[in-house]
């Protein structure tokens, strides 16, 4: 499938000084008190960020984080834990937590930076994008003035792609540039290899920790 890559946006000098917003599936499990209890979606995510980063942007990055009520905010709906680990991850200046902004959609009519405060080679961490009024239904306002905040729109989220929402689906129509991150190029290119020229004999194999939401079991 021919789409827009990040990685070559980075690698061509593209991503320089460009504020980019990655849409990213930091969806982690929970134990009772908050604490991540598993978090591979974290760590699969730090290599779109780092290339960003090295890349010289000015660097927004965003999740769902479970199923919220739009509109309402919960601490337990918090990306809070999550900025915690990412910044350990990314290590300095992040090593005590990648700062975390709450209400970024509100800030999103402003003409300057969006009221989003980031500069070349650094990130933030915009607050669980699935609070903000009318993400589930993709409202195109809302798409439009996310898609706003930024010079390039990167979807590194395969976990929720299928998901038509503001920040997987309608802001990749209005942002300036729409790519695909490193990780959802790399699922693209392993269905894209299974479909043209699979290697036969060919088992299909369909799973994933929620397939009873998918399909019928029986
Ligand atoms: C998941 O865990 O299934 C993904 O993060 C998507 O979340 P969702 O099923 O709530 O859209
Ligand atoms: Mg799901």
């Amino acid at each position: 499938m021919n789409v827009i890559r990040f990685s070559d946006l980075c690698a061509n000098g593209s991503a320089k000084g460009k504020r980019v917003f990655i849409r990213a599936d930091l969806n982690v499990p929970q134990d009772d008190a908050g604490n991540i209890t598993e978090d591979t979606r974290i760590r699969a995510s730090v290599p779109c960020i780092q290339m960003a980063l090295a890349a010289g942007a000015a660097v927004m990055v965003t999740s769902h984080l479970g199923r919220p009520t739009e509109g309402v905010f919960k601490p337990e709906d918090s990306l809070a834990p999550v900025a915690r680990r990412l910044g350990e991850l990314l290590g300095h200046p992040y090593q005590n937590g990648v700062p975390l902004i709450a209400n970024w959609v509100d800030s999103a009519g402003n003409a300057d930076v969006a009221g989003i405060t980031v500069a070349p080679g650094q990130v933030v961490l915009l607050e669980n994008c699935r609070i903000n009024k009318g993400e589930k239904k993709n409202n195109e306002d809302l798409a439009r003035k996310m898609a706003a905040l930024c010079d390039i729109y990167v979807n590194d989220a395969f976990g929720t792609a299928h998901r038509a929402e503001g920040t997987t689906y309608g802001m990749a129509q209005f942002a300036p540039i729409a790519c695909a991150g490193p990780l959802l190029a790399a699922e693209i290119d392993a269905i894209g290899k299974a479909l043209a020229a699979p290697k036969r004999p060919l088992v299909a194999i369909v799973a994933g920790s929620k397939v009873s939401t998918k399909l019928t079991i029986l």
